[in-house]
């Protein structure tokens, strides 16, 4: 197969450990985007991943525009993510407008700047947290983080409405516990059932896999908590 994979966020954690998983694939090329330039180059070596800075904080339409996609893409793996744990009485207005602009707007901008370089049967797989899925248990301290995963939740069914007489199919999933340094800073000491590769095999097997069969889809993966 020739497939051309997107990857946000994929410095390190589970979107890093995603570029490698696709990257084994034959004929599939992976283009890795996020903030650490350097560490994406010294860590992706396969001459079928290509590297570029994105910080999706910022002006995302303008860097997105000023990248050249030679072939339509097949899977957008929207997994950029920041999470801030602190007590809701001393999250400032910084610390709600940055989670939201990178868990939230920071997404849909990319999306919809890249929209015109989907293949008309593209896969758009967001990477949510159990703390957005609505009934889970929720964790103190995941304010910010948690309510804006939530509306990338919400984001996914609106998407999913408005293109659903196209090709494109986004689904959402809600991720339990995987061992990175983002749980390592959120919850010190917890031990997570989940490593970066487990989680990064099956993200790719659901983006490969199962496009026609999902579309606006919220779907847990989890089988722990947090
Ligand atoms: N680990 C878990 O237990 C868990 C559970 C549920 C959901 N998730 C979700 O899974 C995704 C990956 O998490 P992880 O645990 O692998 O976290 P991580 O180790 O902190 O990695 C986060 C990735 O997002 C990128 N990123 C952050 N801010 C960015 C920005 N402004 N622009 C572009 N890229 C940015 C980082 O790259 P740069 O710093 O190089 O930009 C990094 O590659 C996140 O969306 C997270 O919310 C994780």
């Amino acid at each position: 197969m020739n497939k051309t994979v997107v990857v946000l966020g994929a410095s390190q954690g589970i979107g890093a450990a995603l570029v490698e998983h696709m990257a084994q694939i034959e004929g599939v090329h992976v283009i890795a985007l996020s903030r650490n330039l350097v560490r994406m180059k010294s860590r992706f070596l396969q001459p079928n991943v290509s590297c570029y800075q994105l910080d999706i904080a910022k002006n995302v339409t303008k860097q997105l525009n000023a990248i050249h996609f030679s072939n339509p893409i097949d899977i957008l793996v929207n997994n950029a993510g920041l999470l801030i744990n602190k007590p809701f009485e001393q999250l400032s207005h910084q610390d709600f407008t940055e989670s939201y602009q990178v868990n939230v707007i920071g997404i849909m901008e990319a999306t919809q700047t890249l929209l015109p370089h989907l293949s008309p049967k593209a896969h758009i797989v967001n990477i949510s947290s159990m703390g957005g899925f609505q009934g889970s248990l929720k964790f103190a301290g995941l304010a910010a983080y948690s309510t804006s995963k939530a509306a990338l939740c919400a984001f996914t069914e609106l998407f999913a409405e408005e293109f659903k007489n196209t090709g494109i199919h986004m689904n959402c999933l809600c991720l339990g516990a995987v061992q990175t340094e983002m749980l390592s800073a959120a919850f010190p000491g917890y031990v997570a059932p989940t490593s970066p590769s487990e989680m990064a095999q099956f993200i790719s097997d659901f983006a490969f896999n199962n496009r026609k069969h999902f579309n606006g889809k919220i779907i847990p993966v989890s089988s722990s908590n947090p």
